[in-house]
């Protein structure tokens, strides 16, 4: 028997094994695909909490506002539990406006980025009463200033900038490098602000930056930060007052054997800096995404056909690209097990496989790019149901109906409590916006 205890999934908080079952929280995993069906999504609520902990606890008496950057997961439950915690969101549309108002969202602590924001989602923003823009052009701050003005209001704005800063992460989510479409140029970042401060229509409160995503080192975090340094430096000393210097998000978590920082150890590094230039009691801001959910939730799906092959042997699940899309887009690594493990015992055909093989495990989407887990050594059959871990960011909420898939049931643990927080789509939800001619 290989027995798997709680310390086999490191870095995976509240998910666990106990007795042979893979648990998150109180609740047994292959119960919960046995009512619920799968592909299925459990997040666990405490592990959202412990990890947003780690950055109350680096922030203990400074004047910070944490704003979960909601594009990570923007299930409504989800944005509740950390509206009810105090939390500001960072936005990217219109849409994520009204999702997150629509869950109590507390519209004074909400910041909306990217870098096309349109009249309409400006005018939704400003009638909504949001905290601040984060602006990323010059344009922009032009538009932003007619759409205020014919509000008869004055926006916020805080600009992005761009530090220049490689956050050693993969290349389709590192945003802070030039050539990178975010942010403001370094060198150009003086010449916008006196323009936004020219505007009538703008309020500059602050400067903001996000340099990528799962960065796993303390290194660029500390040097975006000198960098930003010198420019609230420089913009002050040219008579611009800024209220808030805003950090954006990237932590990485733990996919595979990764080590960031802990969210606390790495504060305690920036705040230092903060302090040894002077800047410790100016009001911050962050806009972590993955880092609070990331490794808080699993996906769930079932072993549908084991299918050897010349080269590879493949398991095919019920869960596809469209439901995980992150293996697909950027090669990610998500740790693949059992939840319920069977013993190492048991008869190999004698075609490698059987009990005990390695295994691609792809879904059923008609693509060679479906793939969740590459070379995976697993002990399975048919029908035993499978958890990719460190799901809970950047999965659902980048999931899609590709081949006519609904999207998966998504549930919420609460120790022995399962909330269903997403019902899943049935083929006539995703046709329900089409019409015949
Ligand atoms: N702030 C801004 C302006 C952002 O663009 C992002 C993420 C965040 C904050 C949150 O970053 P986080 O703390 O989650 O790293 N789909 C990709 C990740 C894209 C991240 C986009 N921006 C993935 O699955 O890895």
């Amino acid at each position: 028997m290989n027995t798997l205890t709680a310390h086999d999934l490191p870095g995976q908080p509240h998910i666990a094994y106990a007795d042979q079952q893979l648990m998150v929280e109180g609740q047994r995993l292959s119960d919960l695909a046995r009512a619920h069906g799968t592909p299925l999504f459990v997040y666990s609520k405490a592990a959202m909490l412990s990890a947003l902990a780690a950055y109350q606890r680096g922030f203990a008496g400074r004047q910070v506002q944490i704003c979960y950057a909601m594009k990570a997961n923007s299930n409504l439950a989800i944005l509740q539990i950390f509206a009810h915690a105090g939390c500001g969101f960072d936005i990217v549309s219109g849409g994520e406006l009204t999702r997150v108002l629509a869950a109590g969202g507390d519209p004074a602590k909400i910041i909306f980025s990217g870098v096309g924001k349109s009249r309409l989602e400006m005018q939704q923003a400003l009638r909504a009463g949001i905290g601040c823009f984060n602006v990323e052009s010059l344009a922009e701050l032009d538009v932003l200033h007619q759409v205020a003005l014919s509000m008869g209001q004055q926006a916020a704005v805080s600009l992005r900038v761009n530090p220049n800063v490689d956050p050693k992460t993969h290349p389709y989510i590192s945003t802070g490098l030039k050539g990178n479409k975010f942010g403001i140029a370094h060198e150009e970042t003086l010449h916008a602000y006196r323009h936004a401060a020219s505007l009538s229509g703008l309020k500059v409160v602050g400067i903001d930056c996000h340099i990528g995503s799962q960065i796993t080192e303390t290194t660029p975090f500390l040097d975006t930060m000198d960098r930003m340094l010198d420019l609230v430096g420089e913009i002050e000393a040219a008579g611009i007052a800024l209220q808030h210097i805003d950090f954006g998000g990237g932590l990485g978590i733990n996919y595979n054997g990764d080590t960031p920082p802990q969210a606390d150890a790495l504060w305690a590094k920036l705040l230092a800096k903060l302090d040894a230039r002077g800047y410790g009691q100016r009001q911050l801001m962050i806009e972590p995404g993955r880092s609070l959910v990331g490794n808080a939730g699993v996906c769930l799906t079932e072993v549908m056909y084991l299918k050897p092959s010349e080269q590879k042997n493949f398991c095919i699940v019920d869960a596809a690209m469209n439901d995980l899309p992150r293996p697909a887009m950027y090669q990610a690594f998500h740790q693949i097990v059992p939840v319920s493990p069977r013993s190492a015992v048991g008869t190999d055909k004698g075609d490698g496989v059987g009990l005990g093989a390695v295994y691609d495990v792809v879904g059923p989407v008609c693509e060679s790019g479906d793939w969740i887990g590459r070379d995976r050594a697993l002990q399975v059959q048919a029908g035993d149901v499978l958890a990719v871990l460190s799901a809970g960011a950047y999965c659902m909420s980048m999931a899609s109906n590709y081949n006519s898939r609904g999207r998966a049931a998504e549930i919420l643990v609460d120790g022995t409590q399962a909330h269903l927080i997403r019902q899943r789509e049935s083929s006539f939800d995703t046709f329900a916006l089409e019409q015949l001619v």
